[in-house]
Parts: C-alpha cells; sequence; structure tokens
C-alpha cells in the first residue's frame, strides 16, 4: 500500500460531440464533452475527488464497485445542484478492478448516462503490477465502453424517440462513444476491459473465428486462474477483462467480435507488429468462498419481480425515506436474490449492490460457474432464478441495491440498505 494522496476534478458537463462525422448532437459527460476520463487509483491512496454540477439539472457523483462510506457513494440522496460542487475523500482499500462512475439522480438516472454521463475507475495493486498480463493502456490494455443508442433521422442522439419502459433498446452501438470503430492491435495477446455502459441491453460476446479467449478478471478483481470461454454474456454494469491472443488466431482476416447472432460488435484490424512479451499467469489471486459463508443461513432475501414500470423489490417500489433493510459493517450476511417470474415468463433482471464487492455462492444451488469464482457487484439473475451472495460492507452509511437497468431503476426498482 501506498499513502499518497491523489486529486481528482470530475465536472458533469453540457458538450456537443460529433458521434456521425460532420454533425453535432447535444451529449453530457465528465470533463469534456461526452464519457469521462479515466480515475486511475492505487490500492492504498487516500483519494480526494471535487465533483462539480455544470449541468442545468441536479445529479449525483456515484462510483460504482467502490467501496466507499454511504454518504460518498452518491446515491440518490447526494445531490450536487447545478453550479454546485462537493467533495469527497476516502482511502482505496480494495484491490485492483476496473470500476466505473455515472450519476444517480433520482428517477433521472437513465437518461442522464444515455446522454453520456459515463466513466472508468481503475484500481491497481501490488499484485496486478507484478503480473505479466498486458497493461499498456490503449496499446495492449484497452477499455472497451458497449453501448447501444437511439438517433433521429437527423442524427441527434435522442433519449425519448424509441424509449420503452423496459429500458430504451437501440438501434445504433457505439464503442468508447464512437460508432463504427475498429480496433487496430499488434499480434500479440491484447487484453479489453469490457464494460457493459447500455442502459438495458445484455450483450454477448464471441470471436467470428471461433477461437476461445481467456477471462482474467470479474467485476471486482482478478479471477484466481484464467478461464478460456468461446462465450460471455455481459448484463447492465457487469464487467470482465478479457485477453484475445492475436499471434495465435486460427485466422487473421475480418477478425471481430460478434454477438448471440452473429452481428458484429467489434472488428479488429490486426498489424503485423508482434507488439510486447506478454503473458497470462496461472495463478493471479487468492479468491476463495470460506466455510463459514458457504454455511451461513440466508438472512436476507431480496424477490425481483416485474416488467415495464410494474416493477418491484420484495413487492415495493423505492421509497426515499423508507430503509428496507440493515446490516452491521464488517459482518458477513447471506442473500438470496430471486428472480420471480410473471404470467409471460418474465426477464432477466441485473442486481447490483452498492458500497460492496462480493461473492456468489451459488446459482440455483449449483456453484457458479468458474468465470464468476471472483469479485462481483452486479448479477445477472434470470427468470426464476435464485441466486445467493455473500456480501460484507467495509464502511458504513446507506447504500443502494437495485436492478441495473436503468429504467426499471428509475421505475422504482431499488431498495435502501442502512450499513450501522
Ligand atoms: Cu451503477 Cu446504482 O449503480
Ligand atoms: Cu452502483
Ligand atoms: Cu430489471
Amino acid at each position: 500500500d501506498t499513502e499518497e494522496g491523489v486529486t481528482y476534478t470530475v465536472k458533469a458537463q453540457k458538450g456537443k460531440t460529433e458521434i456521425f462525422n460532420g454533425i453535432e448532437t447535444n451529449t453530457l459527460g465528465y470533463n469534456g464533452a461526452f464519457l469521462g476520463p479515466m480515475l486511475r487509483l492505487e490500492k492504498g491512496d487516500k483519494v480526494k475527488i471535487r465533483t462539480i454540477n455544470e449541468l442545468d439539472e441536479e445529479t449525483t457523483f456515484h462510483w460504482h464497485g467502490l467501496e466507499i462510506a454511504g454518504d460518498a457513494d452518491g446515491g440518490p440522496h447526494s445531490t450536487v445542484k447545478p453550479g454546485e460542487e462537493k467533495i469527497i475523500e476516502f482511502k482505496v482499500t480494495q484491490e485492483a478492478s476496473t470500476l466505473w462512475f455515472h450519476p444517480h439522480p433520482e428517477g433521472k438516472t437513465s437518461e442522464q448516462v444515455y446522454n453520456g454521463l459515463a466513466g472508468l475507475l481503475y484500481i491497481e495493486d501490488a499484485n496486478s503490477r507484478n503480473h505479466t498480463l498486458p497493461n499498456i493502456y490503449g496499446e495492449n490494455d484497452i477499455p472497451v465502453i458497449f453501448q447501444d443508442r437511439n438517433f433521429t433521422s437527423e442524427k441527434q442522439l435522442d433519449y425519448k424517440a424509441t424509449m420503452n419502459e423496459d429500458g430504451t433498446i437501440g438501434d445504433t452501438l457505439l464503442i468508447n462513444g464512437t460508432v463504427n470503430p475498429k480496433l487496430t492491435v499488434n499480434k500479440e495477446k491484447v487484453r479489453l476491459r469490457l464494460l457493459n455502459g447500455s442502459n438495458a441491453r445484455n450483450f454477448t460476446f464471441k470471436l467470428n473465428s471461433g477461437d476461445s479467449f481467456v477471462q482474467v478478471a470479474t467485476d471486482g478483481g482478478l479471477l484466481n486462474k484464467p478461464v478460456p470461454l468461446k462465450e460471455l454474456t455481459l448484463t447492465p454494469s457487469e464487467r470482465a477483462e478479457i485477453i484475445i491472443d492475436f499471434a495465435h488466431l486460427s485466422t487473421i482476416d475480418d477478425v471481430a467480435l460478434i454477438d448471440e447472432e452473429d452481428s458484429v460488435l467489434l472488428p479488429f484490424e490486426i498489424s503485423n507488429d508482434r507488439g510486447v512479451e506478454s503473458g497470462i499467469p496461472t495463478q493471479m489471486n487468492d479468491f476463495s468462498l470460506t466455510e463459514e459463508e458457504m454455511s451461513l443461513p440466508v438472512s436476507k432475501k431480496v424477490e425481483l419481480f416485474g416488467m415495464m414500470d410494474m416493477v418491484t423489490i420484495n413487492g415495493k417500489k423505492f421509497d426515499p425515506n423508507r430503509i428496507d433493510f440493515t446490516q452491521q459493517q464488517g459482518v458477513t450476511e447471506i442473500w438470496e436474490i430471486y428472480n420471480k417470474p410473471d404470467m409471460m415468463g418474465g426477464m432477466i433482471h441485473p442486481f447490483h449492490i452498492h458500497g460492496t464487492q462480493f461473492k456468489i455462492i451459488s446459482r440455483d444451488g449449483n456453484a457458479p460457474p468458474e468465470n464468476e469464482r471472483g469479485w462481483k457487484d452486479s448479477i445477472s439473475v434470470k427468470p426464476d432464478e435464485k441466486v445467493k451472495i455473500a456480501v460484507q460492507f467495509k464502511n458504513k452509511g446507506v447504500y443502494m441495491f437495485h436492478c441495473h437497468i436503468l429504467e426499471h431503476e428509475d421505475n422504482g426498482m431499488m431498495g435502501q440498505i442502512k450499513v450501522e
């Protein structure tokens, strides 16, 4: 651990962005017109962030995945009015991971995120630095934010046009805020830090060459072992770090990440440059489920239900004046998340808890898949599925838990836990 102080300024701003060539559209961004900067922190850092709201409306600054005190977490209670600022201070106590930040004003989260308020927050530590994993930012260690969006016929970013209450499903894919991107890579191992930053859409990733890739990290840290995969699905707000070995693909022609319907998500251009030597260690972390965690009884039950605007948690909609659960700081409890189907069968709800990284104990009684045996802050829960998780909070305060389909969250599929 270092004891260094780090200060950042994060401004929520309005701007104009040429998403399509030659045509500007109104957007929102952090420290710029669209999306945000990548904030890099080291475990042990003492951090001060000056958050400034330069929008015409209230916003909050939420640090998704960060283990931080409730009053600095940026939930709907922590509004920053237009023209105002708020300074938060915290110490980074968690391990290397790819987190993100976005606004969380009550009822307005989905629209503000949609219009561009989202940024990445990387945490590094001694373990992540020691490894030979690809780590040259922008070269062989690349953030890839996937978001689907709609535009009017005049190519203006348009939240309202085709909105439905299960989330705005967009017909245009933006990657790191650009349309039709192509990623140029060397013939080397490349680490992609994937974030599903969409409001509602799930993304499945495969290589069109049929090759596998390896997942090395979950939402909140490195996996113990690299997990080879042919395909990977991320629900909204989930992250995964994957490594594609461009030196050993079965073809180098027209290689792309594609979705489950074989549509191209991200095409690659593979240069002849061999890049740098990096590796994938066989042992990367020491994540484990303890005997105690495995044997504790369920003490909190969360029932997700509904679709459109008829969404609830434990039969209720969000009420900022109601505390739904309490938990002691530093004490592990087992939460059971159940997605109750409706007459139509139901839909996947991505479930997220603020201020903590938790562990999946089981999915419908079975051990989680290998690529979920690591720290998580968001999980997909399928209709009729029961997921047991071990949850501990390192800090105190009031935190949200909610469905990360942002329209569901804005429609009240959210509750509050007070950690004392
Ligand atoms: Cu991405 Cu309530 O959070
Ligand atoms: Cu969050
Ligand atoms: Cu939902």
